[in-house]
């Protein structure tokens, strides 16, 4: 499980393994944007504000993938235990 704050929102929320970081984003946002919920449409696309996210998507480049600051809220998850989202 790993922690993310919605900066923008003002929440920080948890995300338990059994659970994907946009099914715990749309509880506190929930126009937030989605489709394919697979990692390939990049419709949820978010801005990551600090911490390392886990990529999972099949979307990013290496260089974007090493960059970390954006990511696919569908399927990606966190190395670190906060992870801080524009949203
Ligand atoms: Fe398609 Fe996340 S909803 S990449």
């Amino acid at each position: 499980a790993f922690e993310v704050e919605l900066r923008r929102t003002g929440v920080s929320l948890r995300v338990p393994v059994d659970r994907t970081l946009l099914d715990v984003v749309r509880e506190a946002v929930p126009g937030v944007p989605f489709s394919c919920e697979e990692g390939m449409c990049g419709t949820c696309e978010t801005k990551v504000l600090d911490g390392t996210p886990d990529h999972r998507d099949m979307l990013l480049s290496d260089a974007e993938r090493a960059a970390g600051s954006t990511m696919m809220i569908c399927v990606g998850r966190s190395v670190t235990p906060r992870l801080a989202l524009d949203l």
